[in-house]
């Protein structure tokens, strides 16, 4: 029952608890894959980055304090609001912009950033390829792209994954962004105490 509640509001936090308690606790759970991935993404600052899924906004914090622009893109409306509370100034100088919105149908234009994150979100969607073909339209040509995702071996260690998750393989994963246009060039894998085993993987956007 609570495994079911809570990988309803991994996926999309909703709700009282999506809004009061989802936040903190996501920020708490994937703050080490989320440092990560802002360590991988070496974005300097002026640079567009588009932290997809962004959840409890940890990342994107980081990022804004690096000097970054952030587009932040989520399909939960409760994280949207939140982040928009928390972000006030950023978002009335133009640093910051967070919108609701589809991993599968990104509401940016072409060429919208220069770099992209995404953080334990895979597990959601139905079509990473099509995620993919999204992530490379909106990236700049040479932009980079940073995934972090639990193995599946952690995935499954969790009795929740059943209620929606889907597990993938960092081979697979790879395989899927190089059809897709977006070079893989580094994979690490890590463990934290929070998650277990996950992995890291850095896309570049080809140059057409
Ligand atoms: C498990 S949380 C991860 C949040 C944050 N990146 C982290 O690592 O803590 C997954 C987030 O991705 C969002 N999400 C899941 N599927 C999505 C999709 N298809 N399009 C946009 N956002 C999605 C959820 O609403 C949620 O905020």
């Amino acid at each position: 029952m609570l495994d079911r509640f809570l990988a309803r509001q991994f996926a999309r936090p909703h709700g009282p608890a999506g809004q009061l308690l989802l936040g903190p606790l996501l920020d708490r759970v994937g703050r080490p894959m989320m440092d990560a991935a802002f360590a991988a993404l070496a974005a300097h600052a002026g640079e567009r980055v588009l932290d997809l899924g962004f959840g409890g906004g940890h990342l994107s914090r980081r990022l804004l304090a690096a000097g970054t622009r952030v587009v932040g893109v989520d399909h939960a409306p409760a994280m949207v609001a939140r982040a928009r509370r928390r972000h006030r100034a950023a978002l009335r100088e133009g640093r910051a912009i967070f919108l609701e919105g589809a991993a599968e149908a990104l509401p940016l234009g072409g060429s919208a950033v220069d770099c992209a994150a995404s953080v334990n979100t895979i597990y959601f969607w139905p079509e990473p390829a099509a995620v993919f073909a999204e992530l490379r339209r909106v990236l700049a040509p040479g932009g980079r792209l940073v995934l972090a995702f639990q193995t599946p071996g952690s995935v499954r260690a969790w009795p929740g994954h059943v209620h929606g998750f889907r597990a993938h393989a960092a081979e697979a994963v790879e395989a899927a962004l190089g059809a897709a246009g977006l070079a893989p060039v580094l994979r690490a894998t890590a463990r934290a105490r929070t998650v277990g085993d996950y992995v890291l993987l850095v896309a570049l956007r080809d140059g057409r």
